[in-house]
């Protein structure tokens, strides 16, 4: 079992960039499976804040494979953009990082119709990142994208002229005004650079590099309650977020998986549109708002906030066979007098089991925890939270049956607590 698969339990943003780049020495390979420039995954070393969106959590670590395998779809533009700005020179980076020549491109095209069809849905907008995610995954299903391999083509431009007239015939529908040369003169530059880097088939090489003894860690982007089949579709990204998506989108065998961390925070955030059962829309939220900076790591918009989501939380156990589960942001609930988690839902005042596919409104029912007075920030050692947070902990493993074996205590690297 050498592949490990660490992913987010709610509605993306659970602190996936922190904890990769905290657990990346332990791996040889960190590889992302899906999802693209929508992500915004941050980590921090040495009091700088880094924040990545295509490029795996794990490139700041020297001697290490990263791979964007082919389920992620990737934009040059943004790409070029991500390379030039990391920090590492891009003849280092051409070392570590490795793209598969099956990943679907983000065409400037893809981008346009996701601002035109977010522009047109009126109340029904779902809250796009507008980085051109739907538009891209729906020509990769449609059979009508363009792969990374492809650029190397001779006949590169008319197939990119070709998309382009597609994309245009249906923009012609839309009352969208745009500015088509923005969005390609960055493209082009952006193919440039990838061009430079290592594009090949990477199931060949993560399946020989495993079957040799070396272990991989699968990095996932946004949370399950975002996956395109089980999210609240369709507020959700179009991509399958859960842990099955690392097998399709790495190209490796189930039998293969190791152990599937689950990420949550110790609260909820959502950015976007769609149902948030345990949403604060008060001063409580306000506070978990200010206090957590919760403002997205890609768009800046400010992020929803809310209590902890218990039956969402093992609805993503469930979907993803989670073996650990590692809870972050605690840091930030330091100083509420109590604390509420949501431990079942109403509909129309009866219990309700299950998360209804048709997003209709439930109500949650809450429990309330002491809460706990100290700064933990510094804090190294498990025995030594709060005895408060300990029992939160300890709710959350008697109602998941999942043991929590990491507890993240501040954004930087070293703020993290494996439990022995
Ligand atoms: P990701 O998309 O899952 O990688 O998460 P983001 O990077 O979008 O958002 C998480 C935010 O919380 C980032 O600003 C992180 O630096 C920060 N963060 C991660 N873990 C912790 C933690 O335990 N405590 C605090 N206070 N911040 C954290
Ligand atoms: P990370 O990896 C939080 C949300 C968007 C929107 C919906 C669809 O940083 O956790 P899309 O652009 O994918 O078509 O948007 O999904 N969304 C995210 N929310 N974290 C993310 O990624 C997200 N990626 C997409 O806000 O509601
Ligand atoms: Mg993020």
């Amino acid at each position: 079992m050498n592949i490990d698969i660490l992913l987010g339990l709610q509605w993306g943003d659970e602190g996936k960039g922190k904890i990769v780049d905290a657990i990346s020495p332990g791996y040889d390979i960190i590889a992302r499976f899906q999802g693209g420039p929508n992500a915004g995954h941050s980590l921090e070393f040495n009091n700088v804040k880094h924040v990545l969106h295509l490029i795996p959590s794990g490139i700041f670590h020297p001697n290490k494979i990263n791979i964007i395998g082919n389920g992620v779809v990737i934009d040059p533009a943004v790409f070029k953009k991500e390379i030039e700005n990391l920090g590492p020179s891009v003849d280092e980076l051409i070392k570590r990082l490795i793209i598969s020549a099956r990943a679907n491109l983000i065409l400037p095209g893809h981008r346009i119709l996701d601002a035109a069809y977010e522009h047109c849905k009126g109340s029904t907008k779902i809250g796009s990142t507008l980085k051109g995610i739907g538009p891209a995954y729906t020509d990769k299903v449609a059979r009508n994208g363009i792969r990374a391999g492809e650029i190397f083509r001779k006949d590169f431009r008319e197939i990119y002229d070709q998309h382009l007239k597609n994309h245009l015939s249906i923009l012609k529908n839309y009352d969208f005004k745009f500015d088509l040369d923005e969005y390609e003169s960055g493209w082009f530059e952006g193919i440039e650079m990838l061009k430079r880097f290592r594009i090949i088939n990477t199931e060949y090489l993560i399946n020989e590099l495993i079957a040799k003894g070396k272990k991989a860690l699968a990095e996932g982007a946004q949370g399950t309650m975002l996956d395109v089949d089980f999210g609240s579709y369709p507020f959700v990204t179009s991509s399958n977020t859960i842990s099955a998506g690392a097998c399709t989108g790495l190209g490796i065998s189930p039998k293969k998986i190791g152990d599937v961390f689950g990420i949550f925070k110790a609260y909820c955030t959502r950015v976007g549109s769609g149902p948030f059962p345990t949403e604060l829309n008060d001063e409580t939220g306000n506070t978990l708002r200010e206090i957590g900076h919760e403002f997205g790591s890609t768009t800046g918009r400010p992020r929803r906030c809310g209590w902890l989501d218990l039956p969402a939380l093992k609805y993503a156990i469930m979907i993803n066979g989670v073996t650990k589960l590692f809870i972050t942001k605690s840091d930030v609930m330091s100083g509420f007098k109590t604390i509420k988690i949501c431990t079942s839902y109403l509909s129309d005042e009866k219990e309700c089991r299950e998360i209804p596919f048709d997003n209709l409104p439930i109500k949650p029912v809450y429990k309330e925890l002491p809460g706990w007075e100290e700064n933990i920030s510094a804090i190294r050692e498990f025995s030594k939270l709060p005895e408060n947070l300990k029992k939160y902990i300890k709710f959350i493993e008697d109602q998941t049956n999942i043991p929590v074996t990491m507890v993240s205590v501040g954004p930087d690297r070293e703020e993290t607590i494996i439990r022995k």
